[in-house]
């Protein structure tokens, strides 16, 4: 299969005549924040393998479903189920998502994931609204041909997790119930959680956070001027900051699960807000 635009184009004309709207909101759900799916109404379901020439998300944890409906009157697309590099998904196939947003209309994309810890002053339950990113592998979502449909072969990424959004969210922070902070997330490729030495290399570095996630993403909708906001749910800290401690899966879909409720009614306002 060619990642031409093509592509990206039978994908998007597949979902749209399927669901018939024009999502204003696309969301792509990260580790067991699942729930926020429950919440749109009148949904209209796809499971991915349902969609031609659309990949399937092989994490238990991950739903593997496009849900389209509304939240607060708002049209969204809500990705319940994204695509890892540690899956085996070519780092240009990770594109896909915002890329059928954007194909299908969406006008903000907001991406949850869940994260460790690599700030001392964070604690496990805090939402961190993504300033930036650290991505040390050279490998990006648009190398190869540049798709001139979507943008240009050379973008500026320097307001990739849109200021306006995390404004918006701050704003909305003190009647979340949730510990709002704000910082640098850093990606590792995983599937392995890093080493304790990785994660005083990433604190070096000026990352608050660490995950497996999200910074394709964020590259796609920065190559397409889509306007995202980026949250990451801390769900441990990460390697080596708690003596003794070790981490899994379990213990970061349980995290994520104790503020579920919080965080899906969070998003809800933010989609409200916007
Ligand atoms: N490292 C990488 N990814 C993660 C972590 C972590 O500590 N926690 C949740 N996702």
């Amino acid at each position: 299969m060619e990642l031409n635009f093509a592509y990206y184009k039978s994908i998007a004309d597949y979902v749209r005549e399927r669901i018939k709207v024009e999502p204003e909101v696309g969301i792509i759900l990260g580790s067991g924040l699942g729930k926020f799916a429950d919440t749109i109404e009148a949904p209209i379901v796809l499971p991915y393998s349902e969609i031609p020439g659309f990949p399937v998300s092989t994490v238990a944890s991950h739903a593997g479903k496009l849900i389209c409906g509304k939240v607060h009157g708002k049209t969204v697309l809500c990705m319940a189920g994204r695509f890892h590099h540690y899956e085996g998904y070519d780092f240009r196939l990770l594109s896909l998502p915002i890329r059928l947003f954007k194909l299908l209309g969406v006008k903000t994309a907001i991406v949850t994931n869940a994260a460790g810890g690599v700030n001392t002053s964070f604690r496990v339950g805090d939402v961190m609204l993504i300033s930036d990113h650290i991505k040390l592998t050279s490998l990006s979502p648009m190398e190869g041909p540049n798709l001139e449909e979507f943008g240009d072969r050379f973008f500026d990424v320097s307001d990739m997790y849109t200021r306006r959004l995390r404004d918006l969210a701050k704003s909305l922070a003190p009647e979340s119930g949730l510990n709002i902070r704000e910082g640098v997330y850093m990606y590792f490729a995983g599937p392995q959680f890093e080493t304790p030495a990785e994660i005083r290399l990433a604190r070096l570095l000026g990352a608050d956070a660490v995950g497996m996630s999200t910074v394709t993403e964020a590259l796609t909708a920065a190559h397409c001027h889509m306007p995202l906001l980026g949250m990451s749910v801390i769900t441990n800290m990460a390697a080596g900051v708690v003596p003794d401690a070790v981490i899994n899966h379990e213990e970061v879909g349980e995290a994520a699960d104790a503020i579920s409720e919080r965080f899906v009614k969070f998003v809800g306002e933010i989609i409200k807000a916007l």
